[in-house]
């Protein structure tokens, strides 16, 4: 193993992730680990310097405190207890140097050296992949997103031609999308890439489908049944690649964190179908995620694109989706996007975007009435997406974008900007 590290032991302090955060900001590895770890577990990581003990004020669960086994005092590493205090003194101990006391803790009394990079963490996880999967063989669902794409490259670096991708286009993806997976990972590193148009077979299932729920579920339900159905070809694969970043796991609920929102990424796959998971970013903070995914050479539009929802345009192709509305919106899309990264606008603003609503209104085109469809533009700014104000983009490159808007995509005669902060309005229409 190439980096020291600092195991903190989860005790029920909500600043976990923070400390984390700080210690790896000085340059040394961290990470996380459920109380309850045994002595033999926390013996098979490798390179531990220290341990920190991090109580907090979820520290008791069903009515007692949890704490770590007493033999874990014996495994020689230097320990350090933090209990976090509780809101009535967090004002006194606040002012305590938190950072001035772990870099004592880190430096001084373990020893560690400042080592943590990005080269250096993706030569530990090839490592550590190599002595999971040995021979055999992992199956990965590339959806195109930045985690799905960081770890493929990962695993192709780590094991080549063991590695299977599975890339569904579901009909639902980004102009040029599915192509730029195929070129990057198909031709340019040269992955094992299965790729299925499924197109036909999502627009059937989705056809006269209005309620935004229902069409979510048929999109997520019926991408587990392409894959499965690719799965099932495929012969001898034991392990399962995910995607999975640290922030799924806070989401998911630590052992004494509470449940915030249950986690799938590809859950759901039929109880027969058993993988081991291979989850090589399951440290790592978005950023972090993206750091690693430049330095394993994957092109910047796709390690720092914006988010996307899983079911794609089938969210922002309002109401029952129509072939002609989804490539308005396809086209729209692709045409804002231009615009904004000749305006800078691309690394400026969080998430942009055009919906296409299921109405028609009317307009005059070439000195006749026509009945055409509405384009709305979106774009916004937040931190975490549960609140979002809107992007004040400037009216000429506005106009720019409307002008395109009208003369390229056909079936359209009007372009609206939305004015809308989250709440009361959602990111996404649907
Ligand atoms: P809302 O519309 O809830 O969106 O304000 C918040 C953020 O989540 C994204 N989003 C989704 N992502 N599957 C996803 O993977 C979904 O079904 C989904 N719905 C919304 C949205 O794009 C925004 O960034």
């Amino acid at each position: 193993m190439k980096q020291d590290m600092i195991v903190i032991l989860d005790l029920g302090s909500t600043e976990n992730t923070a400390i984390a955060r700080q210690i790896r900001d000085l340059g040394v590895y961290s990470e996380i680990h459920p109380h309850d770890i045994t002595p033999e577990e926390l013996g098979r990581l490798e390179n531990v310097k220290g341990i920190i003990l991090n109580g907090g004020e979820n520290r008791v669960v069903d009515g007692a405190a949890v704490d770590i086994d007493p033999a874990l005092y014996q495994c020689g590493h230097p320990m350090m207890a933090i209990d976090h205090p509780t809101a009535k003194c967090q004002k006194i101990l606040s002012v305590l140097p938190e950072r001035e006391l772990l870099k004592e803790f880190v430096f001084d009394i373990c020893k560690a050296q400042a080592n943590w990079n990005m080269k250096n963490f993706i030569e530990d996880q090839v490592e550590l992949i190599r002595k999971q999967v040995g021979d055999r063989k992992v199956l990965l669902a590339l959806s195109g997103g930045v985690d799905s794409s960081v770890v493929a490259a990962m695993l192709i670096k780590a094991i080549g031609q063991q590695l299977v991708c599975v890339h569904v286009n579901h009909g639902l993806m980004r102009k040029n999308e599915s192509e730029s997976v195929i070129e990057v990972f198909k031709n340019q590193l040269h992955a094992n890439l299965i790729y299925v148009d499924a197109t036909d077979r999502f627009l059937g299932k989705l056809e006269g489908v209005a309620d935004p729920e229902q069409k979510r579920k048929i999109i997520g339900g019926e991408f587990i049944r392409v894959f499965e159905e690719e799965a099932r070809k495929l012969e001898g694969i034991d392990f399962l690649g995910q995607g999975t970043i640290y922030p799924d796991i806070i989401e998911s609920g630590t052992k004494t964190a509470k449940m915030v929102k249950s986690h799938h990424n590809v859950g759901g796959l039929p109880e027969d179908l058993k993988f081991e998971l291979v989850e090589p970013l399951k440290q790592l903070f978005k950023d972090e995620v993206r750091a690693c995914g430049v330095e394993l050479g994957l092109p910047e539009s796709m390690v720092y694109r914006q988010p996307f929802p899983g079911p794609g345009l089938g969210v922002r192709c309002l109401g029952a989706i129509t072939r002609d509305r989804l490539e308005a919106v396809r086209e729209s899309d692709a045409i804002l996007r231009e615009e904004f990264e000749k305006a800078g606008l691309d690394k400026k603003v969080w998430q942009y975007f055009t919906v296409v609503p299921d109405f028609k209104s009317v307009g005059v085109k070439n000195n006749a009435r026509c009945f055409d469809y509405m384009v709305i533009i979106r774009a916004i700014n937040t931190v975490d997406a549960m609140s979002a104000t809107v992007e004040r983009v400037d009216w000429d490159v506005l106009g720019r974008i409307t002008d395109r808007i009208l003369a390229e995509v056909g079936n359209v005669c009007r372009v609206c900007y939305d004015m809308s902060p989250k709440p009361p309005a959602t990111i996404e229409f649907e």
